[in-house]
């Protein structure tokens, strides 16, 4: 019987902590809707149960569930621009998914379920970086979804005693993550295209900021807010970033020298709901699950693009 469930398995961040879970030699379930998962993106991880169903679906929660001790959920319709197209699917898959999660996970007597939260819901907020005490100003219908989601695993910690950690990532990216979608991260579309010697589009003028997380500081973070105590972290959510933040015009500099693109990047309008700068203050995941980012943003980018070289 499976002890960890990783929803949104077949998804860039749900594969690579199943993949570590798998080669710990942890007994791991998976489920994904293929939405936006891939087929492709299971291979490797073939010690994983998995099931195929949709999350708003309660039945597929309650099979998802059933015998497991600790859920990573990963799933969502992770996209600001996909959310502003179309809120109402943002929603189901973000918010009807997250609570019939959390009913079945109750049910199913899981002891703890870890949450993808995100920096979106930050929003437009002058103050930098972003910190955990600061109110919420969600900008987008995705910013809401996500924000949303963390309130119900509060709410569950509170009246039911559910164990939740939320883990507000900020622009995770590497390996696995989906190049081809116009709604797929920056720094996995920039690889793409200048890996294929085609010209990048930056929306605006460039110099807005991310801090950009390599996946492999996520994994940990997952993983340590598994293992951290309960009094610790339940009921709990932090940033989980690497508290450096990195310009567009910076990161496609970066990328030229590693792809060996020699053109210059396309201008165009900036795109609507985009925020300028994003930045996070890290030192409470650095105290309640004693997290440090290990891999740097160069590093994390030579391994991503070597990566999409590679497949
Ligand atoms: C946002 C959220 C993040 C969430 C992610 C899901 C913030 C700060 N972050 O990221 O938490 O997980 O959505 O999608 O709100 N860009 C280009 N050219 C492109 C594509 C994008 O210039 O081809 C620009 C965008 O306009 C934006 C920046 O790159 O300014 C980053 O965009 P993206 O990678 O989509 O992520 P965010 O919207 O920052």
């Amino acid at each position: 019987m499976a002890k960890y469930l990783v929803t949104g398995a077949a998804g860039f961040i749900g594969r690579s902590i199943a993949s570590v879970l798998l080669a710990r030699g942890e007994a791991v379930r998976g489920v994904d809707s293929f939405i936006t998962g891939k087929r492709a993106n299971l291979a490797g991880l073939e010690a994983m149960e998995f099931l195929e169903g949709d999350l708003a679906d309660p039945p597929v929660c309650a099979q998802a569930c059933a015998g497991v001790e600790i859920v990573f959920h990963q799933a969502a319709l992770a996209s600001v621009p996909r959310s502003v197209a179309d809120p109402a699917t943002t929603n189901r898959n973000c918010v009807d998914a997250t609570v019939n999660l959390l009913v079945a996970a109750r049910a199913a007597g899981v002891r703890r379920v870890i949450y993808a939260g995100s920096s979106s819901v930050y929003g437009e907020t002058p103050t930098l970086p972003k910190h955990e005490e600061m109110l919420p100003s969600p900008m987008s219908p995705y910013a809401v979804a996500k924000l949303a989601g963390e309130h119900y695993l509060r709410a569950f910690t509170r009246v039911y005693g559910l164990e939740t950690v939320t883990l507000r990532y900020f622009n995770v990216f590497g390996p696995y993550q989906d190049p081809a979608s116009h709604y797929s991260g920056v720094l996995a579309i920039f690889c793409r295209k200048m890996l294929a010697g085609e010209q990048p589009t930056i929306y605006g003028d460039g110099e807005q900021s991310r801090d950009f997380t390599f996946i492999q500081n996520v994994v940990e973070a997952n993983l340590l807010a598994a293992a951290a105590p309960a009094e610790k972290v339940s009921g709990q959510m932090m940033n989980v970033a690497t508290g450096a933040a990195v310009t567009l015009n910076r990161a496609f500099d970066v990328l030229s020298e590693l792809t060996g693109y020699r053109g210059k990047p396309a201008y165009a309008e900036p795109r609507p709901g985009d925020i300028r700068h994003s930045l996070a203050d890290i030192r409470r995941a650095q105290a309640l699950l004693g997290y440090m980012p290990q891999v740097d943003f160069r590093e994390g980018l030579r391994r991503t693009v070597e990566w999409y070289k590679a497949s």
